[in-house]
């Protein structure tokens, strides 16, 4: 798990009870005949595990229908969690699916939304899947690891609108009601004209699975996706692009170019595979504004988790406002992690599809084109990133063989 719910979790037993009972049965559009609304879960580690939770804890009409994982005993671990869920947990042996093509068989197991949360490598394939069988999806934040990546899930996101499906993404901080009210008031120009923004994910180190005696090269990247850029992006895609959101956000669009700097100077034993410790990029929007991130996961450095946002008439830390027309939310601050899941259940019911897949791939991309210009040393523009023909992911999928590759070099190092 790269990164735990930030908030502390009610019991969810005794909430969902009393949400049980509070709840009369509503009158949707969805499946007419059916209150119950079936999720299947794709990717059963830290997250996978957590947003199902979330999922039960948001609607009382949802159930826990199946569930998949490459891995027999990440999967059986999950199960063993979530049965905590009680009657909301209707995971029968025959809907339990392990191996490659576990994502299918929970696509064709009856399921009417599917949790997309394996390593990003996989969301272009799920999502085309899912969405191919007219399945509502929430799916975690990055939604890549490279161009063609991207553009699938753009295609994808695309197709869902067409069929009225909901896709709803990881990047929380989207349904946080502080962060949208500070939103709110920045787009309506409570802090004048943005003129600078700053984006900071620094922190320590995280976890890493020793290889073990007959772990294929596959099974050991898998393992520990995080320091793969083929699976995680790099840490800059991987856990940095939730701050690029706000700020895309805040913009209303993605950056044109990114100049960046980066390099691997303490996580350097290959046991961390090749990806980076640090990043620190230069972004421009369209109308010339930059924005400034840092990312770093390096052991004993100061922390720093924050988006900044700078106005002719005042500055905002995304979630409230130091203007003439200050502003700091006040209220039930709902978890975001549930709320974006009362998002997605809601919009299902009411026939009002939320689309967010084109909005996370193009801050999955801002984070890419960092990447990318870190590990050249090249300036990189959008056009550039988002044409890269570079495929990182192996063309066969096996237990097999697979080279780490090297650790990039700026200025030795080009773009593809
Ligand atoms: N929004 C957030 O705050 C937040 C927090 C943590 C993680 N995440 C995201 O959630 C995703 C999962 O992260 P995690 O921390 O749960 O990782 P994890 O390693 O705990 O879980 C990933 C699971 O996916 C499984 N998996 C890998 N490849 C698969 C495949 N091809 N088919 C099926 N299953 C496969 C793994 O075996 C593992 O059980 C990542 O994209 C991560 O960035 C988001």
């Amino acid at each position: 798990m790269s990164n735990q719910n930030e908030l502390s979790r009610r019991d969810l037993i005794a909430k969902t009870a009393v949400a049980g009972a509070a709840m009369a049965v509503p009158s949707f559009v969805f499946a007419g005949s059916q209150a119950q609304i079936k999720v299947g879960l794709i990717g059963c580690g830290g997250r996978g595990t957590g947003a199902a939770q979330d999922n039960i804890e948001a609607d009382s009409s949802t159930v826990l229908w199946a569930m998949g994982d490459v891995f027999p005993d990440r999967l059986n671990g999950s199960r063993d969690g979530l049965k905590k869920l009680g009657d909301r947990y209707k995971v029968t042996d025959d809907r339990a699916f392990s191996g490659w093509d576990a994502y299918k068989k929970v696509i064709e197991s009856g399921v009417d939304v599917v949790i997309l949360t394996t390593p990003p490598a996989f969301r272009p394939m799920h999502l085309k899947a899912a969405i191919a069988a007219g399945k509502h999806v929430f799916m975690e934040k990055p939604v890549a690891t490279d161009a063609p990546g991207i553009r699938s899930v753009m295609e994808s996101s695309d197709i869902a609108a067409s069929k009225k499906l909901s896709i709803v993404a990881g990047t929380q901080r989207r349904h946080d009601f502080a962060y949208r009210g500070a939103m709110e008031r920045i787009h309506n120009g409570d802090i004048g004209d943005v003129v600078a923004l700053y984006a900071y994910w620094n922190q320590g180190g995280l976890w890493m699975n020793p290889r073990q005696e007959g772990w294929s090269d596959m099974e050991w990247q898998l393992r520990n996706w995080l320091y793969f850029a083929w699976l995680s992006g790099d840490h800059i895609t991987e856990q940095h692009v939730h701050n690029l959101d706000v700020c895309n956000w805040a913009m209303k669009g993605h950056p044109v170019k990114a100049t960046s700097l980066g390099g691997r100077q303490v996580r350097t034993d290959k046991a961390y595979g090749h990806i980076f410790d640090h990043f620190a990029t230069e972004y421009e929007y369209a109308n010339g504004v930059k924005m400034l991130s840092m990312c770093r996961q390096i052991d004993g450095t100061a922390s720093r988790v924050s988006e900044h946002i700078v106005g002719s008439k005042g500055t905002s830390n995304a979630q409230s406002i130091k203007a003439a027309k200050a502003w700091r939310f006040e209220g039930d601050r709902t978890n975001p992690y549930v709320q974006e899941h009362k998002h997605l259940i809601a919009s299902i019911k009411e026939g009002k599809p939320i689309n967010e897949g084109r909005q996370v791939a193009e801050s999955t991309l801002t984070a890419i084109m960092g990447r990318m210009s870190a590990y050249t040393g090249q300036e990189v523009t959008w056009e550039q990133a988002l044409n890269s023909t570079e495929s990182l992911i192996p063309a066969n999928l096996g237990f097999t063989a697979l080279e780490t590759p090297a650790v990039a070099i700026p200025g030795k190092t080009t773009l593809k």
